[in-house]
């Protein structure tokens, strides 16, 4: 007889919590206005652009012409995907990180691009080292993936560190894609860094935000690029081929989330502090050694001596019944470790630290 077990699921990265009530009444609201029912304008809505803009200019300080320096998207996924198709042709080098975000992978592999990986370690802050990779695979490379606050690793970035890649992407024209899908995620007070904040770098490459993590909008495909006008040129152009835009109603919401009341990010972020802690503490009472996440919803904790990162999460599973994503998943740096999201209640979380406790392990 098949047994059922309880378990409790932090392997994956979607948002447990609803998107805030203001943004689901103007979707519901634009759904009955039958201008909407129409095909939106290609590249969407001058509205929509303008509040990211807006939204831009009010939490980095950072200045948009929303025609020009804005791309609508569906979803940082959607963008990330295409953004290869645009800019990287058969046999084309892009640096990759490592671990990493899976779908930077699925454009270069579409592309038939080559990948070159730059190993995110522990001792250097999760931060790739320039200085390790030779003049020669500069000078090949056409796209730079980054992505911080970082998944899987949850190490944000600094701003010097973007500096440091303005100035390696000026020098051997790299172009650098962004993802910046965790920005509103920064704990103990700390706002992740921009990359448009640098100077010099709408120059060389552009962000990507997504409203899938800030609003709890994995579901509604919304996000958008933003930067380099050239590149965003590229991706409207291949998006006027592919699609013509968001349902109007999802861009009306969209606007609303952006420039409408922040109160719900700055209580999501709050919460995601508390379960952060109350998930870490509980494991460190257990003697595993594991650092305070600074930003993502996620925690990235390395395995027992003895185990790989298949090994333990599969011994998770089967004594604790906790669900955990491998770190090798992500990347060959990534083996290791394992993923774990905060995305239950506070009480699930350390429901499952406690179940870890009792396997005894760190002893
Ligand atoms: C690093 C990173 N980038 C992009 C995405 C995808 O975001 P979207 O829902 O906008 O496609 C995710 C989602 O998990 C992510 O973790």
């Amino acid at each position: 007889m098949e047994k059922g077990y309880d378990v409790i699921n932090l392997g994956q990265g979607n948002p447990d919590l609803p998107t805030p009530e203001a943004i689901v009444k103007e979707l519901q609201d634009a759904a009955e206005n039958p201008s909407n029912h129409k095909y939106s304008p290609f590249r969407g809505y001058s509205f929509l652009k303008q509040a990211a803009a807006d939204f831009y200019k009010r939490e980095y300080q950072v200045d948009l012409d929303p025609e020009t320096e804005v791309a609508v998207l569906f979803g940082a996924k959607t963008g990330l995907v295409e953004l290869s198709q645009c800019l990287l042709n058969r046999g084309d080098l892009a640096l990759l990180p490592d671990p990493g975000y899976p779908d930077y992978m699925s454009g270069i592999a579409l592309a038939d691009a080559e990948t070159f990986s730059m190993p995110l370690l522990k001792e250097n802050a999760f931060l790739p080292d320039y200085q390790t990779i030779d003049a020669e695979t500069w000078e090949q490379a056409k796209l730079l993936f980054l992505n911080y606050p970082n998944n899987p690793t949850s190490a944000i970035a600094s701003k010097r560190f973007f500096d440091e890649t303005v100035a390696y992407a000026d020098k051997y024209h790299v172009c650098v894609v962004h993802d910046f899908a965790y920005g509103a995620l920064g704990f103990d007070g700390e706002k992740p860094q921009s990359f448009l904040q640098s100077e010099g770098a709408k120059d060389v490459g552009v962000e990507i935000y997504t409203l899938s993590k800030t609003y709890n909008m994995a579901g509604w495909r919304v996000a958008f690029a933003v930067g380099n006008r050239s590149v965003i040129e590229q991706i409207n152009l291949l998006q006027d081929h592919m699609y013509v835009s968001l349902f109007g109603g999802i861009q009306h919401a969209a606007a609303k989330a952006l420039t409408g009341d922040q109160t719900a990010v700055s209580e999501l972020v709050k919460n995601y502090q508390k379960r952060r802690d109350r998930f870490i503490n509980r494991l460190r009472e257990t003697g595993w050694e594991v650092d305070m996440p600074k930003g993502t919803f996620f925690t990235w904790l390395p395995v027992p001596v003895g185990f790989n990162s298949e090994e333990f999460a599969d011994l998770l599973l089967e004594k604790a019944h906790v669900a955990v994503a491998p770190g090798n998943g992500f990347g060959e740096s990534g083996e290791g470790y394992i993923r774990v999201g905060l995305l239950d209640r506070e009480e699930r979380l350390e429901e499952a630290a406690d179940r870890i406790a009792k396997l005894n392990l760190f002893n």
